[in-house]
């Protein structure tokens, strides 16, 4: 694992949007996985102005989607549908007719959450995934005690997320769906290059938990330590209870440019 630590979510966003365009100027049909959430937003805007300058073209880029509410109709402004429209599509100038994700509003949940592995799988995996992470450790909606082993399944959101999320729903808590269909932390796994961003103290723990604690399925994000190309990319704020933080420092300083994250 590849721990970065970089000034602010500025800094974050750029260093993870150039690898995304790095990727697509190899891949042009490149799979990318995104995730909602505060978070990712400095990713999307460094992406989307390489886009504007011409720095890197994204018309054969394919973007698949991380988790679903269940129960939100599709185009509920807050089902990760319509956010990552807003959010990552729209902006790039990506159709839907690239874009892949489950069905959150399927009468059989389960069969809906098959069929989304099955999907992943017949477009030949996730090249990139993008990360974020919950204040208790989650990746995706898997939540602590998750199987490190898990498929796209139905999960029941922990209190604490529906209080985290509560904001993207004018505050109130009863308005945020208790269930979700997530990718499991052993799909996530399947992709080829694992981005983890964080930022802020409030992730201060779940990060020095993920990097620096043992792979426990009660954090889950420290399944990480299983993937053979993972990268963290921590603000300063993020990385202040990381123990080898001088060591991250000095590895990334000294690392041959070429090899990118
Ligand atoms: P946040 O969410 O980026 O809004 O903090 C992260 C997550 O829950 O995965």
């Amino acid at each position: 694992m590849e721990v970065v630590i970089v000034p602010d979510a500025k800094a974050g966003g750029e260093l993870i949007a150039e690898a995304m365009a790095q990727l697509l100027r190899r891949k042009p049909g490149a799979l990318l996985g995104v995730a909602t959430g505060s978070t990712p937003l400095p990713v999307y805007e460094a992406l989307a102005a390489k886009v504007c300058s011409g720095a890197v073209d994204v018309t054969r880029a394919r973007i698949a989607q991380l988790d679903e509410y269940v129960g939100l109709p599709a185009d509920h402004p807050e089902s990760y549908r319509s956010v990552l429209r807003r959010e990552v599509l729209e902006p790039l100038g990506i159709g839907m007719d690239q874009f892949m994700g489950p069905d959150g509003t399927a009468e059989d949940v389960q069969g809906a959450c098959e069929a989304y592995d099955k999907v992943l799988a017949d477009a030949g995996g996730v090249d990139l995934q993008l990360l974020g992470i919950g204040t208790d450790g989650h990746i995706g909606f898997n939540e602590p005690c998750s199987s490190l082993a898990s498929r796209t399944r139905i999960k029941t959101l922990t209190e604490q997320t529906r209080i985290d999320n509560a904001r993207f729903f004018d505050g109130d808590i009863d308005q945020v769906p208790h269930h979700v269909i997530t990718q499991g932390i052993g799909t996530i796994l399947e992709a080829r290059h694992l981005v983890l961003l964080a930022t802020g103290e409030g992730k201060a723990d779940a990060v020095a938990a993920t990097v620096e604690g043992p792979v426990a399925a009660v954090c889950p994000a420290s399944a990480l330590q299983l993937h053979p190309h993972a990268t963290v990319v921590v603000d300063e704020a993020a990385a202040s209870k990381l123990k080898l933080a001088d060591y991250f420092r000095y590895t990334y300083a000294n690392k041959p440019e070429w090899q990118g994250i």
